[in-house]
């Protein structure tokens, strides 16, 4: 027993006081990888979850055609040739082979888009498979006539610039809601620089409170006001935020109007 105490005491320990051989460098270094493997980790999280998670979690698709909007605003004049509302107020979305061919019988440049276009589905009577960038869930009601004949609103102010481009984007599909990546944005710290980077839940109903705001001339609320009332609502349920009108989603029955 005494041998064993006698050699614990050659092995320097941390509470051997200032007689330790144990150098503060050592324990310097010690801290030092602490703080360098924290480091190491917390950075390679980062990564992990705003670079590698993102990556794995969208599948990238091709549409099937790459569709040159510049080129075609600038032959018809402007959008409703091809978007368009029916007699029944209901909105043609993209266009189907109808809205084409009369143009594109026959080959008429020597673009292989247009070829390939004419050729495997034209010809075959095949309607493009086009992916919908704004596809919202089934479960959502959508309705362009309320907004763009009612509202007024331009259709960028929902999908950009769409209608200006030379090119058709990458669709990029969420592999487990199947959803487009344009429902939730691409800035995965939520941060939104223009009203078309994402078109979720609250994103609607941010622009209703204030288009509600706006209607019953109250000042339109700044964020952090919006925040504070949100704060309210759920702490305090039926308190004045609640009776200022309320938002969308907080009336009795709100959810329905979205979701019928
Ligand atoms: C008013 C006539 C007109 C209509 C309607 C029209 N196009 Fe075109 N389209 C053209 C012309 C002109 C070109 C240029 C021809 C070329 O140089 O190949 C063109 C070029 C194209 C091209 C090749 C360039 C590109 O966009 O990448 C594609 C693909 C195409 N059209 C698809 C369509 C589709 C799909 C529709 C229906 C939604 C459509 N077009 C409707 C006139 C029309
Ligand atoms: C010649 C027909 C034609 C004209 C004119 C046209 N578009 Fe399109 N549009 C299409 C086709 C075809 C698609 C599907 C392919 C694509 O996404 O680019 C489409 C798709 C779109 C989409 C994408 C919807 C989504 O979420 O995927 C938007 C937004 C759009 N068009 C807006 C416009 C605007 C705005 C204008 C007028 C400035 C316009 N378009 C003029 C044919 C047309
Ligand atoms: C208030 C926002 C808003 C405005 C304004 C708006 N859209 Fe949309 N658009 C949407 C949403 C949301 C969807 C998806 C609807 C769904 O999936 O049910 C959509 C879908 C579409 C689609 C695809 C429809 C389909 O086939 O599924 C096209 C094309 C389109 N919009 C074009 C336009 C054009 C052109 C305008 C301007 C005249 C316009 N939008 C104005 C929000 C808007
Ligand atoms: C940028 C502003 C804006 C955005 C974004 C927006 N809306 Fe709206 N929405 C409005 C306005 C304004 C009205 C009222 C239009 C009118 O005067 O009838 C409205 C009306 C509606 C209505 C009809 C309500 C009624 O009382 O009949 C529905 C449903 C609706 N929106 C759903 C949606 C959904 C779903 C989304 C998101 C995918 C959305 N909206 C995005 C501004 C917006
Ligand atoms: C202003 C329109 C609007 C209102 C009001 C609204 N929603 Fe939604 N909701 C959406 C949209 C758009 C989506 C799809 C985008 C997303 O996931 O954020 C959605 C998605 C959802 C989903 C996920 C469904 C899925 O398949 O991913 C649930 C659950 C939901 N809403 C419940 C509710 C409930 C409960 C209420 C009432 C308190 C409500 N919503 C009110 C627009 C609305």
């Amino acid at each position: 027993m005494s041998t064993v105490d006698e050699h614990e005491k050659d092995v320097p320990s941390e509470d051997s006081g200032g007689k330790s051989p144990s150098p503060p460098e050592q324990k310097g270094k010690a801290t030092a990888y602490v703080i360098f493997f924290f480091f190491v980790g917390l950075i390679a999280s980062l990564i992990v979850g705003w670079i590698i998670f993102p990556q794995l979690l969208y599948s990238q698709k091709k549409q099937p055609i790459d569709f040159n909007h510049a080129l075609h605003v600038d032959l018809t004049g402007d959008c409703s040739s091809c978007h368009y509302f029916r007699t029944d107020g209901t909105f043609s979305g993209v266009p189907t082979l109808w809205g084409c061919i009369d143009c594109h019988e026959e080959v008429q440049g020597d673009d292989p888009e247009e070829e390939k276009f004419v050729t495997e589905y034209v010809w075959e009577y095949k309607e493009v498979p086009w992916l919908v960038y704004s596809r919202q869930p089934d479960c959502v009601f959508f309705s362009h006539a309320a907004h763009v004949l009612n509202g007024g609103m331009d259709c960028v102010t929902c999908h950009g610039h769409i209608g200006e481009s030379e090119h058709t984007r990458i669709y990029e599909e969420n592999r487990i809601t199947g959803y487009s990546r344009d429902i939730w944005g691409r800035n995965i710290s939520g941060f939104k620089r223009n009203s078309w980077d994402r078109m979720k839940m609250d994103d609607c109903a941010d622009c209703h409170e204030e288009a509600r705001d706006s209607a019953t001339k109250d000042e339109p609320r700044a964020p952090l006001g919006r925040l504070i009332d949100n704060v309210i609502r759920v702490g305090f349920p039926g308190t004045y935020a609640d009776n200022k009108g309320g938002s969308v989603q907080t009336q009795r029955g709100a959810c329905f109007k979205c979701h019928q």
